[in-house]
């Protein structure tokens, strides 16, 4: 009889970069999103709560906070991962045109493979930790456990697709290796076999915006999985590793609502009234809550990568899994709200 532990949190990129940098998600907005009206970017017509954040050096005082909050979760959140000391992880993230591309996008894609060499600070000028552009981060997959996996949620009547290698990007995308990386902030090493379940969040801006959404290309794109259907795979995935002999840590990782998907705030600051609904439903333990919201929904409040919490919200329903919450970071500034919390 399997044991499953669930974990949620967020790949925010913004920490990878040393917060001296200067490179929030907002500054960049605002300088490179040509749609923002003139008006809206002077700080005077902000909310006061972003007005605050943003303060007198652009954020860099806030950065501070926001990046301790996060890292104090990360370690909590590893902590329990030590303790239960899982045979793999499952990670769900969304593909962000990496290998979801022209010539394939699945709702949902296993990646069963052996093993992951990753380069993640190839192209950045500099990093976090102050590691060299070229060093290489390897993980374990584990090609078994995937097949069991998608093998059961086939038996269970959600038809998965899986991958033995990539078809673009070598290694793994942002929404994994972030995860990884913050998993491992601390860098004693991550040696948990990793099984990530990628899922197609950009939905109707996947291919015109190619993964972003900054520039508003015509002609949108078949929507991405439906929250219903996320709570589904989730349920699936649940109750396929129940009949394993497996120790298994379920991971939902993305941030909330995203400020550069929220066109009713002009791309500025995230959905934070939606997310607080998100929110007490989550406390509440209230998952098919979320089930009965539509993407029309997700996509007005910038909610697309909350679907990789909807798949863990239906694993946890299924398990009766009560949620812990460690914390609720909302942020104008960083680009999203975002949560931590343990499932037991
Ligand atoms: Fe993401």
């Amino acid at each position: 009889m399997a044991e499953i532990l669930g974990l949620g949190m967020t790949h925010y990129p913004g920490l990878m970069a040393p917060d001296e940098d200067r490179a929030y998600p907002l500054t960049r907005t605002l300088k490179g999103n040509k749609n923002i009206p003139d008006e809206l970017k002077n700080p005077t017509s902000w909310p006061e709560p972003m007005r605050i954040e943003y303060g007198e050096d652009e954020g860099y005082t806030s950065s501070l906070e926001h990046r301790a909050r996060l890292v104090a979760g990360f370690r909590r959140i590893r902590e329990e991962l030590d303790a239960f000391n899982p045979d793999f992880v499952v990670i769900w993230g969304d593909d962000q045109y990496e290998n979801f591309r022209e010539d394939i996008i699945p709702p949902f894609c296993v990646l069963a493979y052996d093993d992951f060499e990753c380069q993640p600070f190839a192209h950045r000028q500099r990093n976090f930790w102050d590691e060299p552009k070229d060093k290489v981060f390897k993980y374990k997959g584990n090609r078994e456990a995937a097949r069991t996996l998608v093998s059961g949620m086939i038996d269970r009547g959600v038809d998965m697709a899986y991958a033995y290698q990539p078809l673009h990007e070598p290694g793994l995308g942002h929404a994994i290796l972030n995860t990884l990386l913050y998993l491992d902030y601390d860098r004693k090493g991550f040696d948990y076999p990793v099984v990530p379940m990628l899922v197609n969040c950009y939905g109707s801006r996947v291919i015109r915006n190619r993964g972003g959404a900054v520039e508003y290309l015509p002609d949108p794109d078949p929507p991405g999985p439906s929250p219903k259907r996320c709570l589904q795979v989730g349920a699936a995935a649940a109750e396929a590793l129940k009949d394993s002999p497996y120790r298994v840590a379920l991971i939902a990782s993305s941030s909330w609502s995203h400020a550069f998907l929220v066109e009713k705030n002009h791309w500025l600051w995230p959905d934070t009234e939606s997310d607080r609904a998100r929110f007490e439903e989550l406390k509440a333990g209230d998952y098919q809550a979320w089930a009965r919201i539509s993407t029309e929904q997700v996509e007005d409040a910038g909610q697309q990568e909350m679907l990789n919490w909807m798949c863990l919200a239906g694993a946890m329903d299924t398990l009766g899994h009560q949620p812990e919450i460690l914390d609720y970071v909302e942020s104008y500034v960083f680009n999203s709200n975002k949560c931590l919390a343990i499932f037991k």
